[in-house]
């Protein structure tokens, strides 16, 4: 399979970007906004948002990454050959291990050249460039930008302008805020497609609970908007109340008819758990109530939690972990998070 084949089955017809304005834009939901961010032939063309994948998208792509990653040399090299005409660039101005390596090794391996800014200082953001037009800059220089920022909306009006102005461009969203990070869902939704048959799970549900702060994590919004594609899994928000995951997403969630709940108690949820995704306190995105940082401890997934969980759940961490996830736990083979890491690689 390839993306070519792929895109032109999904052909769609696309309203015409050039006449959209910014306030426009700007005030549609990320599903609307998917429908203005493809090529004419309805690849698309810049993600920013897991609302813009749809299922059999998801199936492609799991499919082809499969194949990559047990490629023989003959397919690696082949593999190599794919983007070699093309230069990306990665825009990361936020700290990142996995994300970055992911993508910079990936990109290589399609044969892909890149250039990275990683350090606002040594850009000419030091000498007052805007930050759109240092991303304007890398559109004009390479074929794809892949960025990673702490303000979800540079992302949303850069994206805008590529279109806006005909550029053929490719933008990826490799973490934007506290708002979105579509590609570590990615990762993490085709390890579990690797370990079970998310559509037909056997007697009809397979529970998902997501832990820890749910309302700044940008990996807990952007997978549950992926696992709602699954019509058959049921989403649990395990938090304290003040990091609770955002009405936004759980009306979201209402819409599309997916069962849901939220709860504080952890204990209780462990023995029906199919998967459990562990969050690390995202406290670069604001201030935490003293008590909420104190009882924050009570959502640890200890060795002794873990024993309560079944069999053969699987469980998942976005990385990078604190206390939450003993590094004790990395001997459990139902701890999946350093094969996610690995899938990553392939999926981007
Ligand atoms: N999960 C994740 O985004 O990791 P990095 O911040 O290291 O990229």
């Amino acid at each position: 399979p390839t993306m070519t084949t792929y895109a032109t089955q999904s052909m769609t017809t696309r309203p015409d970007p050039r006449t959209l304005t910014w306030p426009e834009f700007d005030a549609m939901s990320p599903s609307e906004k998917g429908r203005h961010l493809v090529t004419p032939d309805g690849s698309i063309q810049a993600l920013l948002y897991s609302q813009q994948l749809d299922r059999e998208r998801l199936d492609h792509l799991f499919a082809l990454a499969e194949l990559v990653r047990n490629a023989d040399d003959g397919l690696a090299r082949y593999v190599k050959t794919l983007l070699a005409t093309k230069s990306g660039a990665l825009y990361f101005t936020q700290p990142s291990t996995r994300t970055f390596t992911s993508f910079s090794l990936a990109a290589r391996a399609t044969g892909m050249m890149c250039e990275e800014i990683r350090d606002a200082e040594m850009s000419s953001l030091y000498k007052g460039e805007s930050e759109i037009d240092t991303l304007l800059t890398l559109a004009e220089l390479s074929d794809a930008v892949i960025m990673r920022q702490g303000d979800h909306s540079l992302i949303d009006r850069f994206a805008f302008e590529v279109m806006h102005r005909g550029y053929a461009t490719r933008i990826v969203n490799g973490g934007s805020g506290s708002e979105q990070h579509p590609t570590q869902a990615l990762l993490e939704l085709y390890t579990l497609v690797s370990h079970f048959d998310l559509a037909n799970v056997a007697g009809g549900s397979f529970s998902v609970a997501i832990v820890g702060d749910l309302k700044r994590s940008r990996t807990a919004r952007s997978l549950s908007y992926l696992l709602a594609l699954y019509p058959r899994i049921r989403q649990v928000f395990v938090a304290p109340d003040e990091l609770q995951m955002g009405e936004d997403l759980t009306d979201y969630l209402d819409e599309v008819g997916i069962g849901w709940e939220r709860t504080d108690d952890m204990d209780g949820q462990l023995p029906q758990l199919d998967a459990i995704y562990m969050m690390r306190m995202q406290d670069e995105y604001g201030t935490t109530s003293e008590e909420t940082r104190r009882r924050y401890d009570d959502f640890r997934l200890t060795t002794d939690r873990a024993a309560k969980l079944k069999p053969d759940a699987c469980i998942l961490h976005p990385l990078p972990r604190r206390s939450e996830l003993p590094i004790e736990l990395d001997a459990d083979p139902r701890a999946m998070y350093w094969e996610a890491v690995n899938r990553g690689k392939y999926v981007r």
